[in-house]
């Protein structure tokens, strides 16, 4: 693979999609959240009244139109952004990102993407270990899932204790499934962003690339 690619995994709140999208803008890079594109799939399922441990998912992920850019997802053409973050499309979308065949068809359109592209920075669970081993830089961002629970809350509101809560049961679903789970992949520096800025963050990010000679 010649294009750059940064890798960056880590469970859900940790600051990923903020600290790549400031990285890519540094590096004036395009980038991708591939965890849009699994919940592009669910909204596609659940619109077509699947449930979402069916395995006829999988052909719905080779069907659907994605196109994921900007600020906006629109999912077969309809605008789906807000629906894509809302409650339902979230309690069903660890069973979706568990379907081989539905992880199949995205790591595909992931390459594909890059190669469209020339590089950028790719966020989600299996960026590092499954559908980019050979990144230039691989970062796995984590944070207390306390703290996590805190930055949600701040953004869209709800309960603290509850939504720590879901964030550890995500966590759980995610690090555990047969396929693809959420690991640390070989040879990915992991960054605690508990307690630092995203400025910080950031800034930690470009020493580590420059130093491993990519930038
Ligand atoms: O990053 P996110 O919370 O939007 O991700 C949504 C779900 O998709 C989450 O349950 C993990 C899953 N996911 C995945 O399995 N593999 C990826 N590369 C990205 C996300």
């Amino acid at each position: 693979m010649n294009e750059l690619v940064i890798a960056i995994d880590g469970p859900s709140g940790a600051g990923k999609s903020t600290v790549g999208h400031a990285v890519a803008e540094r590096l004036g890079l395009e980038y991708l959240d591939t965890g849009a594109m699994y919940r592009g799939v669910t909204f596609a399922a659940l619109r077509r009244g699947l449930d979402p441990h069916d395995p006829e998912i999988a052909a719905v992920a080779e069907h659907v139109a994605l196109e994921i850019g900007n600020g906006c997802i629109c999912v077969d053409g309809v605008e789906a952004t807000a629906e894509i973050r809302g409650r339902e499309v979230t309690a069903a979308v660890s069973a979706v990102a568990a379907n081989s065949g539905v992880r199949a068809e995205m790591v595909r359109r992931q390459r594909a993407w890059v190669v469209e592209h020339g590089g950028g920075v790719v966020e989600g669970r299996d960026i590092g270990s499954i559908v980019f081993p050979d990144a230039a830089l691989k970062l796995y961002i984590t944070a207390s899932p306390r703290v996590r629970a805190e930055r949600r809350v701040a953004d869209i509101g709800g309960d603290i204790d509850d939504v720590e809560a879901s964030i550890i049961e995500r966590d759980r679903k995610d690090s555990s499934r047969a396929d693809s789970p959420l690991v640390e992949a070989s040879g990915a520096i992991t960054v605690d962003t508990t307690g630092l800025t995203i400025d910080e963050v950031v800034d930690q990010i470009l020493d580590l690339l420059g130093r491993a000679g990519a930038s």
